[in-house]
């Protein structure tokens, strides 16, 4: 009899211990709820913050070349477009995003009467201009974007054969967000007015990556491209 007593006594006292401990266990999982909704407002707010910060960038970049306004913004829009279509992640569809709308910012570096000349470049001038993927890449690399972005900006002029510029990177050895960025930045250049010469239109742009279709511009990314706009899931906006 004293040994069941013993026991509901010792059963009872678990039984509280169990319960102090429950209560201590919610208090640090409210805890940990709490701490976990200031980290997503954190990073939210930093992620509207970097979005400003790029966005000022594309003006910055734009106004220092008139010729290229809303350049950015409709290579980005292109780009993100074909990304999504191919169902790849956001990760990679949020970097080829934010390297898309800064991806000229080296330009900023390059004297207008150069960016904004209409007769022939000079091979000094070309070359300034060429510079301009390797100084993107140096005035963001220390940026601690979400990611690649340096890289991906670094890379947009590089073509599948490895002729393109600055590093001559070939086929894998350059990223898949800038390869996709490549092919957009072709075919929004075609398809617009430049200084030098009239916008040439969406058919001449899709005829100049399909024929260089695995030679100079991925060919996922011409394929996609060109569902795109033969099925007119994407235009440009005027
Ligand atoms: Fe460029």
């Amino acid at each position: 009899m004293e040994d069941e007593q013993k026991t509901k006594e010792q059963l009872i006292s678990d039984v509280v211990a169990m319960r102090l401990k429950i209560t201590e266990l919610e208090k640090s999982q409210n805890g940990l709820i709490h701490a976990e909704e200031v980290l997503s407002q954190s990073l939210e707010k930093l992620r509207k913050a970097t979005d400003f910060i790029i966005n000022i960038l594309a003006v910055a970049v734009e106004i220092n070349d008139p010729y290229i306004a809303g350049h950015h913004k409709r290579v980005t829009g292109l780009a993100a477009a074909m990304a999504m279509r191919m169902n790849l992640s956001a990760h990679i569809i949020n970097g080829i995003r934010m390297a898309g709308l800064i991806h000229d910012i080296g330009k900023i570096t390059v004297p207008f009467h150069i960016l904004g000349k209409l007769g022939h470049l000079s091979d000094a001038e070309y070359g300034i201009i060429k510079n301009h993927p390797e100084l993107g890449y140096q005035i963001l690399k220390d940026i601690d974007f979400d990611g690649p972005v340096a890289l991906i900006v670094y890379q947009h002029h590089e073509r599948m054969n490895g002729t393109g510029y600055p590093q001559g990177l070939k086929g894998g050895e350059i990223l898949l967000e800038a390869r996709f960025l490549a092919v957009a930045d072709v075919v929004e250049a075609i398809c617009t007015h430049r200084p030098y010469r009239q916008a040439l239109g969406v058919e001449r742009a899709l005829r100049e990556i399909s024929e260089h279709r695995g030679v100079l511009y991925d060919e996922e990314a011409v394929d996609v491209c060109v569902k795109l706009f033969r099925e007119k899931s994407f235009s440009f906006k005027p």
